[in-house]
């Protein structure tokens, strides 16, 4: 079958290709950089969804295998309302694809662009944002990438949020230096990460909401400039001003966000439990579909059937880098 084009190639895809036999590939919804991802509609049910294609040579040269099957065992447990869902993993020679839920909403920043949001609107996305970050977090994962093109939104206005569990993957990718010219605006980089000391994957992705939440709210960014080394200045500084129409109680909270100390920065059960984002909000209910096994030695194994589906030979990624054409 033919190969998608992606990361690195030179060319779009051209619309409807069919990747599999089971989905259509249609236009390039955006790219990053190591990966491309496309619409696609699945043939048999006519769904959407988005295809994210990596190419294997820049996995396999930056000795990343591990981390790539690390990554996917991940982002298939993670199951939350306001994360983009990952449905199948699938690979030909060149390129590894993630077939993921369509977000047909598309960027969230998209819409602030147009015109800054209303404070309870805003509050209402960071709940979202903050709901998805308190679960991630709750089970070991930190996004460590969270910026605008990461949220994207449904066909009723829900926040997705896409890439967590692809993150450390972006990291390694960076650190192996091949990539790091393509990193984008260090605009959302939390002061100990730019600082290069130790840091703490939940501290970074609550200043990441911070300066989200601060977007939201003003419609521009907290620390920006057009010199990198004066922006870099003040999120070391950490001094922003925020918009005149902002209540008191939202601008207390931003300060806790975009405290550059991170062992004083605000905990996401600190977060919870502030006035201002109290308002409206609804902690999520999560529905697990847990099923008992019996093992040999009689003990109780409890799985969900996401763990089912991980370990299944369906699901097998052993043969993720083997060579095999579909
Ligand atoms: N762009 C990147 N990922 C996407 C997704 N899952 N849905 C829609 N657009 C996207």
């Amino acid at each position: 079958m033919p190969a998608l084009e992606g990361a690195g190639d030179e060319s779009p895809s051209p619309a409807e290709k069919t990747l599999f036999k089971k989905y259509e590939v249609g236009r390039l919804l955006g790219y990053g950089a190591f990966a491309k991802v496309y619409h696609a509609r699945e043939v048999q049910t006519a769904q959407n969804v988005a295809i994210k294609a990596i190419s294997k040579q820049r996995i396999l040269k930056g000795g990343l295998t591990a981390n790539v099957k690390r990554e996917i065992s991940i982002m298939r447990r993670l199951r939350h309302p306001n994360i983009v869902r990952l449905r199948e993993v699938l690979a030909n020679t060149k390129k590894i694809y993630f077939v993921l839920e369509f977000a047909k909403g598309g960027e969230l920043f998209s819409k602030v662009a147009k015109s800054r949001f209303s404070e309870h609107l805003s509050r209402r996305y960071f709940q979202q944002l903050i709901s998805v970050v308190g679960y991630c977090h709750s089970r070991g994962v930190y996004h460590r990438d969270l910026k605008p093109e990461n949220l994207l939104l449904d066909e009723n206005w829900n926040l997705k949020v896409t890439d967590f569990g692809l993150s450390a993957l972006t990291d390694q990718i960076r650190h192996d230096g091949l990539l790091h010219t393509l990193c984008g605006t260090p605009a959302y980089v939390a002061p100990e990460i730019l600082a290069k000391k130790g840091y703490d994957g939940a501290k970074v992705d609550i200043w990441s909401c911070g300066i989200i939440l601060f977007v939201l709210n003003a419609g521009y960014l907290p620390f920006n400039d057009p010199n990198l080394m004066i922006m870099y200045r003040k999120i070391y500084t950490g001094e922003f001003r925020v918009p005149k129409w902002t209540s008191p109680d939202l601008k207390r909270l931003l300060s806790r966000l975009l405290d550059t100390n991170p062992q004083t920065r605000i905990t996401v059960d600190e977060i919870i439990n502030d006035s201002w984002f109290k308002i409206g909000y609804k902690e999520v209910e999560f529905h697990h579909d847990y099923l008992e096994l019996k093992d040999d030695g009689d003990n109780l194994k409890v799985m969900n059937a996401f763990d089912i589906l991980t370990f299944s030979s369906g699901y097998n990624l052993s043969g993720l880098f083997d060579d095999r054409e579909e």
